[in-house]
């Protein structure tokens, strides 16, 4: 069920329960942080397996402190720069967070959302919230209420709606080593924003065997259509001429080709707008019974980067 009731979203993670909700990045799946029973019921509906730990979402940074411990100044400069906003940290944890929570590694992810839904949502409460992007594992992340309803119905007590995410793909994962900013899942926070606070940053390499991240994970975000990214839209055109082919391209419409089957995220050749309507895109081509999609790969500088990240893992087989 879709409803704006807020004291209903309370009640319900009062009492156990496991609702839909929205932050700017994708909606999650929420329960009570520290509610073992909410917990698990997450993992389950999710269909998650359990060594891939949670966001905690917490209502400012002034219950960081709930959460982690140990946290070092670059982290609090991040946050007062980015909070609230579609960055996550990740940081030693409080003894007292569930092992579940955290897949029994000793930091705890945590970010405070920039929605405000959440945010208002998040007051009522005398907890703070774990929420996974509110989608079966590996498949494409929900930006609106009605993708959230489409996925999970009835096995979830709620979807609070907060109509349609404004960053569109998930938060940015940093963490801190060695004196050094490590980069753990590209997102919504262009890696140059973070520079600018803390200057440069690690990426972890992509090839590393054991994602810390599992948003890490090479196929995930993936439409069950075929789904292919390519410099060269063409090109895959003309190969794949026998083909019901729907094109995902940047910023601008293929001529000779059926435009009910296009979208282009953004004409104006902006990134965040790109970003804001990518997943929505995926969804929609992927309800279309295609045989393949198509997507064009964006320009590789600020957010570019990051939506070229989730196409890459989309057309992973
Ligand atoms: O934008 C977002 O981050 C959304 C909204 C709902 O906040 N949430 C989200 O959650 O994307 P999820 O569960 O789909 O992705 C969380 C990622 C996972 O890849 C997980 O492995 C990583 O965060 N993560 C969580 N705790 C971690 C930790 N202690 N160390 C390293 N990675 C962690
Ligand atoms: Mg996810």
């Amino acid at each position: 069920m879709i409803s704006k009731d807020i004291s209903l979203a309370v009640q319900h993670l009062n009492q156990n329960g496991i609702i839909g909700f929205p932050t700017e990045t994708v909606y999650g799946l929420a329960g009570n942080a520290f509610d073992t029973e909410a917990i698990h019921k997450i993992f389950e509906v999710k269909k998650r397996p359990t060594f891939n730990p949670l966001i905690v979402h917490i209502k400012g940074i002034e219950d960081l402190t709930q959460v982690a411990t140990e946290i070092p100044p670059i982290a609090y400069e991040l946050a007062n720069a980015f909070w609230p906003g579609p960055l996550t940290l990740i940081l030693k944890k409080q003894p007292y967070i569930p092992d579940l929570v955290t897949a029994n590694q000793d930091t705890v992810a945590v970010r405070v959302p920039n929605h405000p839904v959440a945010l208002e949502l998040l007051h009522q409460l005398d907890f703070p919230l774990v929420a996974p992007s509110a989608n079966p594992f590996k498949s494409i992340s929900p930006t609106s209420a009605e993708h959230v309803e489409n996925y999970f119905g009835n096995q979830i007590n709620m979807v609070l709606e907060g109509g349609e995410c404004s960053a569109g793909i998930e938060s940015t994962i940093i963490g801190f080593e060695n004196n050094r900013v490590v980069v753990y899942r590209l997102g919504a926070l262009a890696l140059e924003e973070i520079e600018k606070v803390s200057g440069s940053v690690t990426l972890l390499n992509k090839k590393d065997k054991k994602p810390i991240a599992p948003g890490m994970l090479l196929k995930h975000y993936a439409p069950k259509t075929d789904f292919i990214l390519t410099r060269n839209v063409q090109e895959e055109l003309d190969w794949y001429s026998d083909k019901k082919i729907g094109l995902l391209l940047y910023n601008s419409f293929m001529p000779d080709f059926e435009r009910k089957n296009q979208i282009v995220l953004s004409e104006e050749s902006d990134l965040k707008i790109a970003a804001s309507k990518l997943y929505h895109a995926m969804h929609k081509l992927d309800k279309m019974n295609l045989d393949l999609i198509i997507a064009e790969r964006l320009p590789e500088y600020g957010l570019g980067i990051s939506i070229n990240d989730r196409l890459e893992r989309a057309s992973k087989k």
